[in-house]
């Protein structure tokens, strides 16, 4: 891979890469079209990585449909795709990880202890094999977005990070490989995780953002589903991911919640018309 991608970049070509766990989906094909029309290769890599779930159980239930995914890599476009094993990206006697940056410490790193670790290093090793121009990821995964943000502002690979926006099914929900295994009662319960963001983000629009007041809206839609379970929602600074105090301009709002034995995340940028407190 890295000869490879070595011979196109002393062709001086520009190289877009989209990672990604496989199990292709529109978001991931829209990643796909913003590195095609931006760059000379395309290249897509499906890696399942072990280091980054926290749950056994996760990892191995996680799809695999490869030969779906080559299919819809080719129809992309993409000119290469990346697959490689975990024996070749960790093999015996591999010991260096990469700490995750501070910003990772609350939401899904306090509920999925390890899974931004993981991450962070197999994106450092990616980064290392392509090298690529362009990287491109995903605004629905905010936190991980900005994780990598912060990584290739640390690390200095010689990359540009693209945070694509979220990719939504017609009625809202947030595409992911993870919904494929909603049963259709629960497809339809997991549509509470977008509504409770945006009935949060009408209530800050209107000038309401005290914190109590705000959670208790989220919560209160995710309630209406019977299979659906809260795990956090927050009203956050765009760049540090804390916690806001007094919301001026964009805030983010964060969400993640269990449907069945599903856990999907999502968030939305909200602006406020004016600066309004948040705390309380
Ligand atoms: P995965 O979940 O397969 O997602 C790959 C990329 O697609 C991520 O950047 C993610 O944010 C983006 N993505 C997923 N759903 C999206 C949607 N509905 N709209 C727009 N973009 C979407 O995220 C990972 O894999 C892994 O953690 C990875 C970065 C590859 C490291 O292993």
């Amino acid at each position: 891979m890295q000869s490879e991608m070595l011979q196109l970049r002393r062709r001086g070509l520009t190289i877009g890469f989209v990672p990604t766990m496989g199990a292709l989906h529109a978001g991931h094909l829209r990643l796909l079209a913003h590195a095609r029309r931006q760059n000379d290769r395309v290249i897509l890599s499906i890696f399942v990585n072990p280091t980054q779930f926290n749950q056994r159980q996760d990892f191995t239930r996680y799809p695999r449909p490869f030969a779906r995914d080559a299919r819809l890599a080719r129809k992309a476009s993409a000119d290469y795709l990346f697959a490689p094993t975990a024996r070749e990206m960790y093999p015996p006697g591999h010991q260096t990880t990469v700490e995750a940056p501070a910003l990772a410490r609350r939401w899904e790193g306090a509920y999925r202890p390890g899974h931004f670790r993981g991450v962070a290093t197999v994106v450092t090793k990616l980064l290392a094999l392509v090298q690529p121009t362009i990287l491109y990821v995903g605004e629905k995964d905010a936190q991980q977005a900005r994780l990598i943000e912060q990584l290739v502002e640390d690390l200095h690979p010689a990359t540009r990070v693209i945070v694509v926006p979220t990719v939504r099914e017609p009625d809202g929900l947030a595409m992911s490989s993870r919904n494929t295994r909603l049963s259709p009662t629960e497809r339809r319960d997991a549509l509470v995780v977008f509504e409770a963001l945006q009935a949060a983000g009408r209530l800050i629009k209107s000038g309401e953002c005290r914190r109590g007041v705000v959670l208790r809206r989220m919560r209160t839609v995710v309630a209406r589903a019977p299979s659906a379970r809260l795990e956090y929602a927050a009203v956050v600074d765009p760049r540090t991911l804390e916690p806001v105090t007094v919301a001026r301009g964009q805030v983010r709002l964060l969400i993640a919640a269990w449907i069945g034995r599903t856990r999907l995340i999502d968030t939305l940028r909200v602006r406020c018309q004016r600066p309004v407190r948040c705390q309380g």
